[in-house]
């Protein structure tokens, strides 16, 4: 099943990319109307594909009227019960509690009341302009039904669960024991008051009763970063959400041990629930991986807890890698997520000017963390100058595009046989062959150190050479598929897929 899954598309005041949503039932009106969805919902179907839509619920923009008509309710309000409002320690100065926000800072922010004077404070765990919605509050879960089932019946197959730890947070607000300065790491934190609570499992089950009420197959994924597989697993129990984003293969370096052992934890940890395994090697929220495969540190780590100077990237080893890592992670069992632009091998902008940056990193971070709109430039489709095709000519999309992106076009790609987008397509087709007959297995074959060689049914192999230099390829079989040219040898930074003898 192939499918499409759209960032929100909700009428938003944009302080996060739309992930501060102010009506959930509508169309921004930068994206186009209702009409305008219900006409991609139809062609994405007349074509085979379903169409996942993102379901933003841990927060609301604080345009949304139920923040509007918090803030003018005053303190003790019932309105103010849909969020957390708190009255700060320390005579009212300081904030409730220690909590951080994803952003860099405190994740309270204090309001001013009626009379103009500095008053409650209320919680955010992403941008101020993103109060998180308290769920123990009946009307939330209620309007949240109603949201999804609106969304269904308009005929989306699925949603992606933004910031799925987030949605409930321990009882009377404890303080977490972060220290001072301390950063949003939550894929360490163990038993953290704001972040992978128990209680958020139950709103997973409510919304699962709901897609399993509908005929077809709806698909509900979560993004959850949390601490390891085992706590990943959890968010994808029978009843709950079918896939999850893996963190962990997203954030892993190019390093042979660390994939084969991140591919294994993986695999391991959702056997168990019986949960379809996922890969994604880039996203809207992180350095594209054709350029942090190009540093000397090829992990990833962008929001508040990125470096502020990541190094150099070298373009063409960025690149290389980048083919070669989309023929392992296609290999996979499971499903994979290309990320837009990646199928055309697009680098993280890095020299957006500082005045037109969006994401509230920038800010929050003291203008010390460029934040994710490096990977958020908008593709380029043809053409030899911006905006390539992706708005009308004259018209600036919401980030500039580089100049020399000409090459890089859908068009310019289309006419290479070589092209990242190319390989791309080959790959997909072949992969449908392959994976519908090659089971769920995958066995390890060893190739020597820093090759990583699998099989998967009867013939299909995948080797990935990670080193330095070239290896044998003879004997394992005949080349389906390489992510560079090879003859008899795998060179360094080079995936294939063959099948194998006999
Ligand atoms: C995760 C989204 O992927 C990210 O883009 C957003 O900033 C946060 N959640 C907050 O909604």
């Amino acid at each position: 099943m192939d499918a499409v899954w759209l960032t929100p598309w909700y009428p938003s005041p944009m302080a996060d990319g739309g992930y501060d949503v102010a009506d959930y039932r509508g169309i921004d009106p930068r994206f186009g109307t209702l009409a305008d969805a219900d006409a991609l919902l139809a062609e994405a179907h007349a074509l085979g594909l379903r169409v996942v839509v993102d379901l933003v619920a841990n927060h609301t923009s604080e345009q949304h009227p139920w923040f509007r008509a918090a803030l003018a309710a005053g303190p003790g309000s019932p309105e103010r019960e849909r969020y957390f409002f708190r009255d700060g320690r320390a005579d009212g100065e300081e904030p409730p509690n220690d909590w951080v926000s994803a952003f860099g800072g405190p994740a309270w922010t204090r309001v001013r009341e009626a009379d103009g004077r500095p008053g409650q404070w209320y919680l955010h765990l992403f941008a101020p302009e993103q109060p998180d919605l308290d769920w123990t509050h009946p009307g939330v879960g209620d309007d949240f039904d109603a949201i999804l089932r609106f969304w269904l019946d308009r005929g989306i197959d699925g949603i992606r669960v933004d910031a799925a730890p987030a949605m409930a947070k321990v009882p009377g607000l404890p303080d977490a024991g972060h220290g001072p300065g301390a950063s949003f790491e939550s894929r360490t934190w163990v038993g953290n008051p704001h972040w992978d609570v128990e209680e958020v499992h139950d709103i997973l089950r409510r919304w699962r009763r709901i897609g399993d009420s509908y005929d077809g197959d709806r698909v509900f994924v979560t993004e959850a970063v949390v601490n390891g597989p085992e706590r990943l697993s959890r968010y994808v129990r029978p009843d709950e959400m079918h896939t999850s984003f893996n963190f962990d293969y997203l954030t892993c370096p190019w390093d042979a041990a660390r994939l084969r052992s991140v591919i294994d934890a993986s695999l391991a940890a959702l056997a168990p629930v019986g949960a379809p395994a996922t890969w994604v090697l880039s996203s809207h929220d992180e350095t594209r991986h054709a350029t942090r495969f190009g540093r000397a540190d090829t992990s990833a780590t962008t929001g508040a807890g990125a470096p502020a100077d990541p190094g150099p990237a070298d373009p063409a080893l960025g690149l290389r890698r980048a083919r070669a890592a989309a023929l392992l992670t296609l290999a996979l069992p499971g499903s994979a997520y290309v990320y837009q632009g990646e199928e055309l091998g697009l680098p993280e902008v890095e020299d957006l000017p500082e005045e037109l940056l969006q994401d509230p990193t920038w800010e929050r971070s003291g203008h010390t963390v460029r934040g994710r709109d490096g990977c958020r430039v908008p593709l380029p489709w043809e053409g030899d100058r911006p905006p390539f095709g992706f708005t009308a000519p004259g018209v600036a999309p919401w980030l500039p595009q580089p100049a020399g992106w000409g090459p890089l076009t859908v068009a310019a790609q289309r006419a290479d046989p070589g092209s990242t987008l190319n390989l791309y397509r080959s790959a997909l087709r072949l992969r449908r062959r392959v994976t519908a007959t090659a089971g769920n297995d995958l066995e390890w074959l060893d190739a020597g150190d820093g090759v990583l060689a699998f099989q998967r049914g009867r013939s299909f192999r995948c080797l990935v050479n990670l080193t330095a230099s070239s290896r044998p390829l003879a004997g394992w079989g005949e080349v389906l598929l390489a992510s560079a040219p090879c003859d008899d040898l795998l060179p360094p930074d080079t995936a294939v897929w063959v099948a194998a003898p006999g």
